[in-house]
């Protein structure tokens, strides 16, 4: 069997997939009446539309310059769809100050990031076939993985927890041991501690042995 090449994309999507489900089911079922629940759901659209914006700002300005490099052009359809996501970033932003006490702006928040969601869900699916095709092409697994470290290495740390908040939980058990173990290996023992923390109370009871086998806690 061919070893499988690196997928620049696969952790981050799949938290993002999370974080973008849980986000709209709480839009749908928010209370525009009620100051708490409104508050809550404000701060959950919130962290959620700014990881968007520098997930695809990081894609602009580290895989597509990668991408144009070595095959010019590959990356345009996805480059155009993330001025598109900018302009809906923007929107839901707009949307959600009219939410208090407001049920008509809710739905139409709640249709809005469907909409936004839905897009989003296809636009990944072409970024891990088309962009990931066009990476392999012309990038070995090193290269690909530096480029990947100069994304994760400019996250300041409350940026980076909310990634792993929605990644670790959201991942296969394999991803979870690979991903942790090679914190386990490079971050300080406080920060792995820290991350084990975060992630404990997320996981379900055989996840969480699972992990604690591959990692011998
Ligand atoms: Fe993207």
């Amino acid at each position: 069997m061919n070893t499988p090449r690196h997928d620049i994309y696969a952790f981050i999507h799949k938290g993002l997939r999370a974080f973008m489900a849980h986000t709209l089911l709480h839009a749908g079922r928010v209370d525009a009446g009620d100051p708490a629940d409104v508050a809550e759901l404000r701060e959950q659209c919130d962290a959620l539309l700014d990881i968007c914006a520098s997930h695809l700002h990081h894609e602009n300005e580290v895989i597509h310059t990668a991408i144009e490099a070595r095959s010019p052009g590959a990356s345009g359809r996805i480059a155009d769809e993330h001025v598109e996501h900018q302009e809906a970033i923007a929107r839901l932003r707009a949307l959600l100050h009219l939410i208090p006490g407001d049920a008509d702006a809710a739905r139409q928040l709640y249709v809005e990031l469907a909409a936004f969601v839905a897009h989003n869900y296809e636009h990944m699916a072409y970024e891990e076939g088309t962009h990931n095709a066009a990476l392999w092409a012309t990038h070995s697994d090193d290269e690909i993985r530096s480029l990947e470290h100069r994304i994760v290495s400019s996250h300041p740390p409350e940026k980076m927890q909310v990634a792993l908040r929605w990644m670790l939980p959201h991942m296969n058990p394999a991803e979870r041991a690979q991903m942790l173990g090679g914190m386990r290996a490079g971050a300080p023992r406080e920060a792995f501690e820290g991350v084990l923390a975060l992630v404990r109370p997320l996981l379900g009871g055989r996840d969480w042995r699972k992990l604690a086998d591959a990692l011998a806690l």
